[in-house]
């Protein structure tokens, strides 16, 4: 892969600074650095301790989508439907940010999607949840069909994020599809190692979560697309878990956003 022609697709950072830091600092040492080619599709703030200096660090970063927490932050009053912990961490965000600027009006009003065609014309589309599923969640062969439904006939690959679980799924030239969660990639591919896409295959891609991994693994987790060679890689980002769990905890947020990030779940 060719630092020079490689996008950076990132999601569900949700306010983990640590995490942030650690994989851009990773992707430097990679040599990817042009931030013009990093893409967040959603979740910057909610659940840990630094919304403000997350979404301070990655705004100018060249695009980002919405994701659920930037839109239950811009809901007014109560918020319902929701689980409490997170209301909890969108109460601690709102204090955060609220004379930080146009940060909440900025937040708020990120795009459902981007879209954008390479070089090779494949089009590219980036947005928070899989499309045509139940809350974004595709967990089988039979969910990832249904949701290649529900993508445009001229969109090559969706990224997507929300579910914090790094899968690959593939819509074949002959009709069938195919869905490969985190444990099958590193199987099959080993993190790190470049997956080489099928010109004639459509492809939703989760890249994971940078700041609250739910696979398991509680490495921080982000994507890298080669727009000429069609190739993706899963990299997986070590970083301090137990100074984000002690920020967490200070910053009065329950435990359980805590101990869920030692555990990846
Ligand atoms: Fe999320």
């Amino acid at each position: 892969m060719d630092p020079k022609s490689t996008l950076v697709i990132f999601s569900d950072i949700h306010s983990n600074l640590d995490a942030l830091e650690r994989t851009l600092g990773r992707l430097k040492m990679m040599e990817i650095t042009n931030h013009k080619k990093f893409i967040g599709i959603g979740d910057i703030i909610g659940y840990g301790p630094q919304p403000k200096e997350c979404a301070e660090l990655v705004r100018d970063f060249a695009v980002h989508v919405r994701g659920n927490h930037e839109k239950y932050l811009g809901m007014e009053g109560k918020i319902r439907g929701v689980n409490p912990h997170a209301v909890q961490a969108i109460e601690l965000t709102r204090g955060c940010i609220q004379n930080n600027g146009d940060m909440l009006g900025w937040l708020t009003s990120l795009p459902e999607d981007f879209i954008q065609s390479t070089p090779k014309g494949f089009k590219l589309r980036f947005t928070h949840y899989a499309p045509n599923s139940d809350l974004g969640y595709v967990r089988n062969k039979e969910e990832a069909a249904k949701a290649f439904e529900g993508v445009a006939d001229d969109t090559t690959i969706t990224f997507v994020g929300h579910t914090h679980q790094p899968a690959l799924m593939e819509l074949r030239g002959d009709g069938k599809a195919d869905f490969l969660p985190g444990q099958d990639l590193k199987k099959h591919f080993g993190w790190e190692n470049p997956i080489t896409l099928d010109p004639d295959s459509k492809y939703i891609i989760n890249v994971g979560s940078v700041g609250q991994p739910r696979d398991g693994d509680p490495r921080a987790s982000v994507v890298l697309y080669d727009f000429i060679s069609h190739e993706i890689k899963f990299l997986r980002v070590d970083y301090d878990i137990e100074k984000t769990q002690e920020k967490i905890r200070e910053a009065g947020l329950p435990d359980h956003l805590a101990d869920r990030l030692a555990d990846g779940k």
